[in-house]
């Protein structure tokens, strides 16, 4: 498989979908609801997925696509080339604030991570990954990632982990919110997963992402030594919905083990 040339293409359909992105600040938008009222999703969500899906298509149609709005296949298991694409991550925050969002687009072959992109639109910054050649922000390599302490680090994680919630005794992560120098939450699965990658935070806990939100960021973080679990320390999938555990190595196991022992939750 030519994984470059690949690449090569997939870069540039993600410049140019951020572009199209930053065009339709210009615009009204068409704002729908999914699953509850906090759910959204935009036109533009709509037509980015349409417009990698095309381009796909086009130039490798052998290869299958998963994609959070559901214009791809369905995709039932990880044989062959499957692409994994969220056309903004952090829809929201697309909506209400016309930043902290991201492209994610994610290339696997026969399930193992090859490409991993992920593109933060307003602040133009492009986090890439081919499995083996390392990680890098906007060309520059990322150097990999070194061990940290709970005290001294930033986590990032919802609040909504810290009230009463159907997924999480809600008391299981206040000593590790105590303990941690500061916590975050961006709203966007995909750059809290790169923010690990660059140390801008140290580790990110979700309780439940679906594959398009983690399949590039896996990448781009298993370049860099990061480890990625779900909250029970075992491998993501890709192909369902899971809980989410991302740190620097050895933080992640001290997580895992002093915080988020098995049997609590
Ligand atoms: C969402 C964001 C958010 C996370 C949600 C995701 P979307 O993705 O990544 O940070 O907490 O679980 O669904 O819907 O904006 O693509
Ligand atoms: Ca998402
Ligand atoms: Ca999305």
């Amino acid at each position: 498989m030519d994984w470059e040339n690949i690449d090569l293409h997939a870069k540039q359909w993600v410049m140019e979908a951020g572009d199209k992105i930053r065009d339709s600040f210009q615009k009204t938008l068409n704002i729908q609801t999914k699953s509850n009222p906090n759910d959204l999703v935009t036109n533009i969500d709509k037509e980015i997925e349409q417009f990698f899906i095309n381009k796909i298509r086009k130039n490798f149609p052998n290869h299958r696509i998963l994609g959070e709005e559901g214009f791809g296949d369905e995709v039932s298991n990880l044989d062959g080339v499957v692409w994994i694409i969220d056309p903004i991550d952090g829809t929201m925050n697309f909506i209400h604030q016309q930043r902290n969002f991201a492209i994610s687009l994610a290339v696997y072959e026969n399930g193992k991570g090859k490409i991993g992109i992920i593109y933060d639109v307003a602040h133009g910054e492009v986090y890439h990954a081919i499995t083996g050649k390392g990680a890098f922000m906007n060309d520059i390599q990322l150097p990999a990632l070194s061990m940290r302490t709970v005290k001294e680090s930033i986590i990032a994680l919802n609040a909504t982990w810290l009230m009463e919630n159907r997924r999480i005794d809600h008391n299981l992560l206040i000593p590790l919110v105590r303990e941690a120098r500061g916590t975050r939450s961006y709203g966007t699965a995909a750059l809290e997963m790169v923010f690990v990658a660059t140390g801008r935070v140290d580790a990110y806990i979700s309780m439940r992402l679906s594959p398009w939100d983690v399949a590039a960021g896996a990448i781009i973080i298993g370049e860099l030594g990061g480890v990625i679990t779900n909250l029970r320390g075992v491998r993501l999938d890709f192909l369902s919905s899971d809980s989410l555990l991302v740190a620097r190595p050895g933080l992640h196991q001290t997580i895992l083990n002093e915080y988020l022992k098995e049997g609590k939750w």
